[in-house]
C-alpha cells in the first residue's frame, strides 16, 4: 500500500525513527440523514477511499513531536499541557487525558500525519484525525480499547479542541465502515447495519470549493434552535416528534424542526428504497433532503447549491444533496455507475465554469472502517474490551 510506504517513509524522514503503529483513518460522506444524529435520529453514511494516515513511535517521558505533512506543520509539547499547541495537535493531551479516565496511561509519542483526505471540506476529517491520534497513543503505550469506547471518547475531545459540540455520526462511521455498503446507523443505540451498494449505484463527491468553519457559530446555532424546538414541545429531542407539532412551533424553531423530522422520515425510506434497489426513488429523497436543508434549516450556501442543481440535472444522476454540516464543503450525487466517467467530466466542467477553479468532482468507494496496520492489520472498530 503506497500510503503506508509513504507514511512509513515520512515519519523516518521527520523522526529518524521507524514507527512501531501506523493507522489509517478515512474520511465520510453521508448520503442522508443531515442534522439528525444529536436527536438520535438514523443516518445513512458510509466510510469512502480518502485517508488520513499517522504513523507513530515512542518517545521519553511525556513528550509530543507532531508533524502534519497535510498542514506543513510541526508542533511540539508535553502529553499533561495543551497551552501553546496548535488547535489540531491539542488533540494529543486532550486525548491522554480521556484515556486516563479509562484507565490507559500513554506514554510520550512521535507522530507524522499524512494521507489523502480534505482537510475542513466536510469528510470528517477531524473526527478521523481523532480516532487516529487516540488510537496511536493507546497502541504506542502497549494498551487496547475497544471500539465502542474509543468512538464514545470523539465528540468530548472534539468538543473541546475545535469548540463544535458534533453527534455521533461521524466517529460510527470512520471506525464502523465496511467496504460496498453504506451503514444505516440508528444514532440513539450506536448499532451500525451495513447495507450494500448496488453495483449499478457511484457515488459522486462534488467539492464545491467553499469551506466553512464549524467553530464560526452557525452549527452551534443550529442545533441550540432544533433543541430548544424540542423542549418547546415537551421532548428530550425531535426523533419522536411529529410533523403536525411543528406548527405549534414560533420561526424559525418550526422550520429547523421540520427538517429533522421529515429527515428521519426520508433516512428510512431511503435505507429501503436502497435495499430494494429502487435507486429513482432513492435519488429523488437525496433531492428532497437538499430541499429541506436549504429552506427549512438554512445550512446551504450558493455554491453548494449550485453544484446540486448541475449534478441532479446531469442524466446520469438519480438525486444530489448537500453532505456534511453544510455552510460550504462537499455535496454527494447518487449516478449510474456506467455513466460514472462521463458524470464526472461534464459535472465537472460545468460547476467549474459556474464557480471558478476550486470546484472538483470525483467518485468515492465505500470502504472499511479505521484500522490498525502495524504492527499487524486490524480494525479499531472491533468491540473489544481494554486490559
Ligand atoms: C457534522 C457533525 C455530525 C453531524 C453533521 C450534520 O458533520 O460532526 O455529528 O451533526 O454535521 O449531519
Amino acid at each position: 500500500m503506497s500510503d503506508l510506504k509513504s507514511a512509513i517513509d515520512l515519519h523516518r524522514a521527520s523522526t529518524g525513527d521507524d514507527p512501531t503503529v501506523v493507522i489509517r483513518a478515512p474520511g465520510r460522506v453521508n448520503l442522508i440523514g443531515e442534522h439528525v444524529d444529536y436527536h438520535r435520529g438514523p443516518v445513512l453514511p458510509m466510510a469512502i477511499d480518502r485517508a488520513l494516515v499517522v504513523a507513530a513511535s515512542p518517545l521519553e517521558g511525556n513528550r509530543i513531536v507532531a508533524h502534519s505533512a497535510l498542514l506543513g506543520e510541526c508542533a511540539e509539547g508535553l502529553l499533561g499541557d495543551r497551552s501553546g499547541l496548535p488547535v489540531w495537535a491539542s488533540v494529543l493531551p486532550l486525548a491522554a487525558a480521556a484515556l486516563r479516565r479509562e484507565g490507559i496511561t500513554p506514554t510520550g509519542i512521535a507522530l507524522t500525519v499524512c494521507g489523502d483526505l480534505p482537510i475542513g471540506a466536510g469528510l470528517s476529517s477531524s473526527a478521523a484525525w481523532i480516532i487516529a491520534a487516540v488510537a496511536a497513543l493507546v497502541e504506542v503505550s502497549g494498551s487496547r480499547l475497544g471500539g465502542d469506547a474509543l468512538a464514545a471518547l470523539v465528540p468530548e475531545i472534539e468538543r473541546a479542541a475545535f469548540g463544535v459540540p458534533c453527534g455521533t455520526m461521524d466517529p460510527l462511521a470512520v471506525l464502523g465502515g465496511r467496504a460496498g455498503c453504506a451503514l444505516s446507523i440508528d444514532t440513539a443505540t450506536g448499532i451500525a447495519i451495513p447495507v450494500p451498494l448496488p453495483n449499478s449505484l457511484a457515488i459522486a463527491l462534488i467539492d464545491s470549493g467553499t469551506r466553512r468553519s464549524l467553530d464560526e457559530g452557525r452549527y452551534v446555532e443550529r442545533r441550540r434552535e432544533s433543541e430548544a424546538a424540542a423542549r418547546a414541545l415537551g421532548r428530550a429531542d425531535l426523533r419522536e416528534a411529529t410533523w403536525t407539532e411543528c406548527s405549534q412551533l414560533p420561526a424559525p424553531l418550526g422550520d429547523r424542526a421540520r427538517h429533522v423530522v421529515s429527515e428521519i422520515a426520508r433516512v428510512k425510506e431511503a435505507v429501503a428504497a436502497l435495499a430494494a434497489g429502487d435507486l429513482p426513488r432513492f435519488g429523488e429523497l437525496l433531492g428532497a433532503s437538499h430541499e429541506s436543508l436549504r429552506g427549512h434549516y438554512e445550512v446551504s450556501n450558493s455554491a453548494l447549491d449550485a453544484a446540486v442543481e448541475i449534478a441532479g440535472a446531469h442524466p446520469a444522476a438519480f438525486g444530489a444533496r448537500l453532505t456534511g454540516a453544510g455552510f460550504g464543503g462537499c455535496a454527494v450525487a447518487a449516478i449510474a455507475a456506467a455513466d460514472a466517467d462521463r458524470f464526472v467530466a461534464e459535472v465537472g466542467s460545468q460547476l467549474s465554469a459556474r464557480l471558478g477553479a476550486g470546484c472538483n468532482v470525483s467518485i468515492v468507494r465505500p470502504v472499511d472502517g479505521a484500522e490498525l496496520l502495524v504492527p499487524t492489520r486490524r480494525p479499531l472498530g472491533a468491540p473489544e474490551r481494554g486490559h
